[in-house]
């Protein structure tokens, strides 16, 4: 417990543990002697309800050693397991131990199975419907909570089911994504563009891009300005896989679909991240996962079926 700079709260928690133990059995050997006042016929004198009368008997015998076997059990477990302060115990249990036992057990169990998976390509694992039904629990343990149980995505966590990718969509690139995590910039442009009115004009022109419904007039006076997103998005609006950059012809709107959306992301710009999952998957687990991301949109995976 490296919680505590000083010894001091140790032993004040493990002095108070011990205390209340043995207060417990100073209580019971007390009570266990003395009687209290009582009167002749063997009550405490209170009466309730007219009759009903309480009487002053000790514990029985039974009940009292229940204490002192609780007390006797507490004293072992406190030696053994920790609970006094940081001490912790001679069998040097921890939770965290446990739990990595519990982990490397299964880890172990399903090894075998990885290594076959491992030593298959992407496009074959996700052919195997054990492999995939691997890969589903992984995306749903790991990924479902920014992806979706669906994998379709949501405003800002791009749908992986529609073979649209921004920063590509081989097994390879995928893997990639999954250990490294992704981070998308793009820097608020307002200011290369020009006045409030050349931004709605450019996102009219964007809007074109996929032929959206836009402003005719306005798009064709925006077109000119698209020269400052074409470093990015490329001449034609399509996107640069390598920057990560969306394809803007394709009508799939990571950040929504609009002239409001589009003019925010001019003004405001995006950093939009994924973090990277190398800490918490194995190797042999990112093979399957990208496996099974692949397989959502390309035919031959089961998943996209
Ligand atoms: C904390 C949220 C979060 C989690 C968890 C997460 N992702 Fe992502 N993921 C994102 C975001 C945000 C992006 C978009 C990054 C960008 O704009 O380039 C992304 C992008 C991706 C891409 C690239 C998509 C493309 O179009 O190029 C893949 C593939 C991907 N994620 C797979 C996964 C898998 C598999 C998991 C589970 C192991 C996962 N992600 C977990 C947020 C998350
Ligand atoms: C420095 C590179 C860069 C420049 C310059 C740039 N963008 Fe982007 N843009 C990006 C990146 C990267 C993304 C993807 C963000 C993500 O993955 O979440 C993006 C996303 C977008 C989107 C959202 C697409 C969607 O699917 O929702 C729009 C719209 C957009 N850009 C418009 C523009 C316009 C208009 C300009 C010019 C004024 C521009 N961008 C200039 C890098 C750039």
């Amino acid at each position: 417990m490296s919680d505590f700079t000083s010894n001091f709260w140790s032993i004040y928690v493990a002095g108070i543990t011990i205390v209340s133990i043995v207060a417990c059995l100073l209580l019971l050997i007390l009570t266990g002697k003395s009687k209290g006042m009582s009167t002749s016929d063997n009550t405490t004198g209170h009466v309730w309800d007219g009759d009903l009368r309480e009487m002053n008997n000790p514990l029985p015998r039974w009940w009292a050693w229940l204490f002192v076997i609780t007390i006797v059990f507490s004293f072992i477990y406190l030696a053994l397991y920790p609970g006094l302060g940081t001490y912790g115990g001679k069998l040097g249990w921890t939770s965290v131990g446990q739990h990595q036992a519990e982990v490397d057990k299964g880890n172990a169990e399903v090894a075998p199975l990885y290594a076959k998976f491992s030593a298959m390509k992407p496009e074959d694992v996700a052919k195997d419907a054990q492999a995939m039904a691997i890969g589903e629990r992984l995306f749903m343990n790991n990924c479902a909570q920014c992806h979706g149980s669906d994998a379709r995505g949501n405003k800002g966590f791009p749908n992986l089911t529609d073979n649209d990718w921004l920063g590509g969509g081989t097994p390879e690139i995928i893997k990639a994504d999954i250990t490294k995590g992704r981070i998308a910039v793009m820097p608020p442009m307002a200011a290369a563009v020009g006045t409030a009115e050349d931004v709605k004009n450019l996102a009219q022109y964007v809007l074109s891009l996929s032929g959206s419904p836009h402003d005719s007039v306005q798009a064709a006076l925006g077109k000119e300005k698209f020269a400052v997103c074409a470093a990015c998005h490329g001449i034609d609006g399509k996107g640069n896989q390598t920057l990560g950059s969306a394809n803007l012809t394709d009508n799939i709107w990571l950040h929504g679909y609009g002239e409001a959306a589009i003019v925010a992301m001019i003004n405001e710009g995006k950093t939009n991240q994924m973090p990277a999952q190398a800490d918490k998957l194995t190797e042999a687990q990112v093979h399957v996962l990208a496996s099974y991301v692949w397989g959502l949109s390309n035919k031959g995976g089961i998943a996209a079926q």
